[in-house]
């Protein structure tokens, strides 16, 4: 008998190889390369039955062919969306197990279900009483909801095929699905490829949306979704802090949509409740007037979102001070403080610097600068930033404070939520807003407004 091919394939990124090695020359992780079956490769023989089709563009302009969005009734995951499912589209939803993703889920088909969408959610992880329990504690257990436990990829398309094509399906999670003519284990690269490619070639064909949950591990066993983003044409990543009970739902990658995009939830009892205005909520339990506390006014995706950054600087006897931060990235942190020491002379090379971002949120704007410096600065001379004060604005490495984009939207926000003043770069649209604006040109500017020159 003829030996079966193998081949060796990294879990991570989805390289393929023909031994085995102990790191992935592509993605460079180690130990992530497994032994799997080789694809079952063979090109057609001859050429193919049908002729491939094409239209003409202009043909698909006309204003009926638009295609209609389906609102799931959770504006905050509609927002994420970019405004609704999209007919056809498949869309992964990624992130750490217990984070909320099946919540999220049964939620948004037990509203599509009820507002008398055709839903089907397969679950390959509970099996459908344990599904129903957790529908019940909802309060969607009269939702026309069809449930399945399956997790073989063939029943699901037989099920799928039985009856006109579903509006909505569900797949939690793709790494449970197995395809049979494949010899490797649920999850492992190959199975998850092709089981998605046959999902969301389904998906396409008949126009139904298929939302697919995808877990994300660190150690490599099973396949994260990497290899599934490039063939989706949503990516949202709900993250969120075990800590808090916030989460939020961001869109990574969207074809029909703003990337960037954030829709905010707060896990209750009774599931994920939606938080239609973040800013208050990441400002609710403020301390007033503590040095090393400032407020930035972000925006996430469309919106503007206030965030409170804390920060603590303590002298050490350490040779390594120690530099922990939460919701940001600590290169930039370094980076920051690095500029204040070589542009402001403010020598924090020998302390211990601890800084977070309340409420769980992860900040990735560079905009953030000047409030996290503005924290640093305070806690450094122990004054606090004004109560009624925002910051927003991009450092450079020269020490240059930089403008960011929509400044208004920025102010507006702060305005609706009781600020009264702002430190902020110069720009275009300088004292239209009804703010005091205080403007800073460099961080020199900044550590001015704390620390009087002695
Ligand atoms: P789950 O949706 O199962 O996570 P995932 O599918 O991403 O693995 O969420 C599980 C967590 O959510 C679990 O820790 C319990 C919590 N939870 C609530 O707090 N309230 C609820 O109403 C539900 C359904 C879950
Ligand atoms: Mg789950």
């Amino acid at each position: 008998m003829a030996k079966a091919k193998t081949s060796f394939v990294c879990q991570s990124c989805g390289s393929v190889y023909t031994r085995w090695q102990g790191k992935c020359d592509d993605c460079g992780g180690w130990n992530t390369i497994e032994q799997e079956a080789a694809a079952v490769s063979g090109a057609p023989k001859g050429l193919s039955a049908k002729k491939g089709s094409n239209v003409r563009l202009v043909d698909l302009n006309a204003p009926e062919k638009e295609v209609p969005r389906t609102l799931c009734g959770m504006p905050e995951f509609d927002r994420a969306l970019g405004g609704g499912l999209v007919p056809g589209s498949a869309i992964l939803v990624g992130g750490d197990p217990g984070i909320g993703k099946s919540t999220i889920l049964l939620q948004a088909m037990g509203n599509l279900a009820k507002a008398g969408k055709h839903c089907i959610y397969f679950s390959g992880e509970e099996a459908t009483a344990q599904v129903q329990m957790r529908a019940s504690r909802l309060g969607l257990s009269d939702a026309p909801l069809k449930l399945g436990a399956e997790n073989s990829l063939r029943n699901i398309l037989t099920t799928l095929d039985e009856g006109p094509p579903p509006d909505v399906v569900v797949i939690d999670s793709i790494q449970t699905i197995f395809a049979d003519h494949i010899d490797s284990a649920p999850g492992t690269v190959s199975q998850v490829r092709v089981c998605a490619h046959e999902l969301i070639g389904y998906a396409k064909r008949r126009g139904t949306v298929m939302l697919i949950v995808g877990h994300v591990t660190k150690d490599g066993q099973i396949a994260g979704p990497r290899v599934l983003e490039h063939m989706v044409d949503t990516v949202l990543y709900f993250e969120g802090d075990r800590g808090h009970q916030f989460r939020i739902l961001r869109a990574v990658k969207n074809r029909f949509g703003d990337t960037g995009e954030i829709g905010v939830f707060e896990m209750t009892g009774e599931g994920l409740a939606e938080v239609a205005n973040p800013s208050e909520l990441f400002l609710s339990d403020r301390d007033t007037l503590e040095p090393g506390s400032a407020v930035f006014a972000g925006v996430e995706g469309s919106r503007p979102v206030l965030v409170e950054i804390q920060a603590l600087v303590a002298q050490t006897t350490a040779a390594n001070p120690r530099r922990a931060v939460v919701g940001w990235d600590s290169g930039r942190l370094a980076m920051v403080l690095a500029v204040l020491d070589a542009r402001a002379g403010l020598g924090l090379s020998g302390c211990d610097v601890y800084l977070n971002v309340a409420g769980g949120l992860k900040i990735s704007e560079p905009a953030a600068d000047l409030a996290v410096a503005a924290a640093l600065i305070s806690s450094v001379a122990q004054r606090p930033v004004a109560n009624e004060c925002i910051l927003f604005g991009e450092i450079s490495l020269s020490g240059d404070i930089r403008s960011v984009s929509q400044t208004e939207a920025r102010l507006k926000e702060a305005q609706k939520l009781g600020f009264s003043s702002a430190i902020m770069p110069k720009g275009k649209t300088q004292g239209k807003s009804g703010m005091r604006e205080t403007t800073v040109d460099r961080v020199s500017d900044l550590v001015a407004l704390f620390i009087e020159p002695d």
